[in-house]
């Protein structure tokens, strides 16, 4: 929404115009990491964010915070963002000390400026974990995930001769579980969540998904077993039962999971050991 001041306005309406737009806009005061890259200090800048529009998103905001940078010839704030709606897993801040804040089931670029009240100060940080380096400013290298994927997270299929999907039955509890764990994004949150920087909840989702349908079961072992090895290579650390990741999760994954994962482990490596 945008609201102009019409020429010649009456003192009156100029007075509830007024009120109005301060209605819809707020004055910030933003705490921001800043660090000049993987080995520099970094430290704690602030910054007044004035006359931000209620309505726009976090993304937004900074977006604003930027321009006015710019134009004053400063250096703008890094901080990594692609799709804008949810479904890339790019936009990695924690906003007063929560990954993606406080909201349940919003990564941040799906939280909005509304939730905040006028006058606020707002800490924004990075994702905090020894496996995810700063890269510059609030960006990190959240690689470490990738090659867990690539050690494992995947199906070996013929491409090119799809068969007929009603050839292969799956019962919907299943189809609905495998679909509960895809809605992953890879975001990292769960591990900025976690005291340990724990990658378990990430590597769960991963290893249900496959795990639940036909298609997986062929690789289930080597599956697990690499991809459980990779993250320990990575140094996430391990799990215990804090839930923090379950509830920083933008995706809602359920950290049942993270059982499901501990006895495929177990029963891929004891297979291992047999052989
Ligand atoms: S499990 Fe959730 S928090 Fe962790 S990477 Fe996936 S979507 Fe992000
Ligand atoms: S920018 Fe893609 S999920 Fe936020």
């Amino acid at each position: 929404m945008s609201i102009r001041m019409v020429p010649g306005m009456s003192a009156a309406n100029a007075a509830v115009f007024s009120i109005f737009t301060q209605r819809l806009s707020m004055n910030l005061t933003l705490k921001v990491w800043r660090q000049s890259g993987p080995d520099g200090q970094g430290a704690i800048e602030t910054y007044d964010a004035q006359n931000i529009p209620a309505e726009a998103s976090f993304l937004e905001m900074l977006d604003i915070v930027n321009e006015r940078l710019v134009m004053k010839g400063e250096e703008p704030i890094h901080f990594d963002h692609d799709c804008r709606e949810g479904i890339c897993g790019t936009c990695s801040l924690t906003i007063n000390g929560i990954p993606h804040g406080k909201d349940h089931g919003v990564t941040t670029c799906q939280v909005h400026m509304r939730k905040f009240s006028n006058g606020d100060t707002l800490w924004i940080e990075p994702f905090r974990a020894n496996p995810f380096k700063v890269i510059r400013d609030l960006m990190v290298d959240r690689g470490a995930l990738d090659r867990i994927i690539a050690a494992g997270g995947y199906v070996d299929v013929r491409t090119g001769s799809a068969i007929d999907a009603n050839s292969i039955l799956i019962s919907k509890d299943d189809s609905d579980t495998a679909f509960d764990a895809a809605a992953c994004i890879g975001c990292g949150a769960c591990v900025a969540a976690c005291k340990n920087a724990s990658a378990m909840l990430f590597v769960a989702a991963k290893v249900s998904h496959l795990g639940h349908l036909p298609q997986g079961q062929p690789e289930r072992d080597k599956r697990v077993l690499a991809m459980v090895r990779r993250m320990d290579t990575e140094g996430f650390g391990n799990c215990t039962n804090q839930y923090e990741c379950e509830a920083a999760c933008p995706k809602e994954i359920s950290a049942d999971h993270i059982a499901r994962l501990n006895r495929d482990y177990t029963m891929a490596v004891l297979r291992e050991q047999l052989t």
